[in-house]
């Protein structure tokens, strides 16, 4: 990416990193430096570098907070006042440490699995059950460690109500924002297979792994760490199947394993964005091209072009349609009716 557009990319950081202040301020820092700049230049292409830079150096600091920024984090100390100047603890650290950052940026990917978006899956698997009657394999593109596909073993507030395990340790709490009620997340439909696909399913018993994960989640947002590591919990002691590899290769495989007439539903999250642009046509094909041998209901929360960065879609695709089902901020604290169109 030119310099001009990574520099674009981490002045929009107030906005990306809209519950973060730290990363907020940090996106000024990085792009006006361009030696910090030449360090995010090294993402993998198709990953983005500010979650990656930001990452990376989080990941560094929870392994040893001993360099004076930790004192800005939340989760290291934050000792010094939010007024105080980040900037240069921010860039001292990443220039003693650019070895170690751009090998982190070079090995790992932005695999943040926001345990919330689990209320969309399920919000859209209650649709897919009003549809057919049947059971159906979900297969989720972009699992990450695999904590969206334990959806049934949750438990949900949501718009007054409650769904899914009350004994669940996972307890997943999602605004309803609209002036009809909320959605219902159930019943849902019977599940007859599921299984994920990532280029790098995160084993959820490596603790090297798990502090990847928790060094992806944006410092202040400490709720939703605690409620990742309950998650973990859960899905460590049952882990789903999960295949590594491009979904582009990966999907034609498992849907071949699909027994015919047994309805598939491809679920992403939060993954598309992360496909590399020249790779999205394909991406989206290779989804599209399971209708052709199963019923496919397509499901996918995402960002789409007339949201402007605000909100995600909840998008259906079955048959020959398309329907948007809701719109959500994307770690789904908030769930909202779609705009008129
Ligand atoms: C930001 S994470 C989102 C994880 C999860 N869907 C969630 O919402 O919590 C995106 C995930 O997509 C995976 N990914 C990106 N491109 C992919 C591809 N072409 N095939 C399979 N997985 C992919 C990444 O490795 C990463 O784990």
């Amino acid at each position: 990416m030119p310099f001009d557009d990574l520099a674009r990319l981490f002045e929009a950081a107030p906005s990306q990193f809209a519950t973060s202040p730290l990363y907020g301020r940090l996106g000024a820092v990085v792009a006006a430096d361009e030696r910090l700049l030449a360090i995010a230049a090294e993402a993998r292409p198709g990953q983005l570098p500010s979650n990656l830079l930001f990452a990376s150096a989080h990941y560094l600091l929870l392994r040893d907070p001993s360099h004076d920024l930790a004192a800005w984090y939340p989760t290291t100390g934050a000792a010094r006042p939010p007024e105080d100047d980040p900037g240069p603890a921010f860039t001292d650290f990443c220039l003693t440490r650019r070895a170690d950052i751009v090998e982190l940026m070079h090995g790992r990917l932005v695999q943040t699995n926001v345990v919330k978006r689990a209320t969309a899956l399920r919000l859209g698997l209650a649709r897919v059950a009003r549809l057919t009657g049947e059971p159906v394999t979900v297969i989720e593109v972009g699992c990450s460690a695999g904590l969206l596909l334990r959806f049934d073993e949750y438990h949900y507030d949501f718009g007054g109500r409650t769904w899914g395990e009350p004994a669940s340790p996972v307890e997943i709490r999602t605004r309803w924002e609209g002036a009809a009620p909320a959605p219902d997340l159930g019943p849902l439909p019977a599940i007859a297979d599921r299984v994920g696909v990532d280029l790098h399913p995160v084993d959820v018993t490596d603790p090297d792994e798990r502090l990847w994960l928790r060094a992806l989640i944006w410092p202040e947002n400490r709720a939703q760490a605690d409620l990742q590591d309950a998650a973990l919990r859960v899905v460590a002691a049952d882990p789903p199947r999960t295949v590594a590899g491009d979904a582009v290769e990966v999907l034609p495989r498992l849907v071949a394993e699909v027994p015919a007439g047994t309805p598939v539903v491809v679920f992403h999250a939060a993954t598309r964005l992360h496909v590399a642009a020249d790779r999205r046509d394909r991406f989206d094909q290779t989804i599209a091209a399971v209708g052709r041998t199963h019923a496919l209901f397509h499901l996918s929360l995402e960002a789409e072009p007339d949201l402007a960065g605000v909100a995600f879609a909840l998008r259906l695709r079955h048959g020959d349609g398309t329907e948007r089902l809701a719109i959500a901020d994307g770690h789904v604290e908030w769930i909202a009716e779609p705009p008129a169109r």
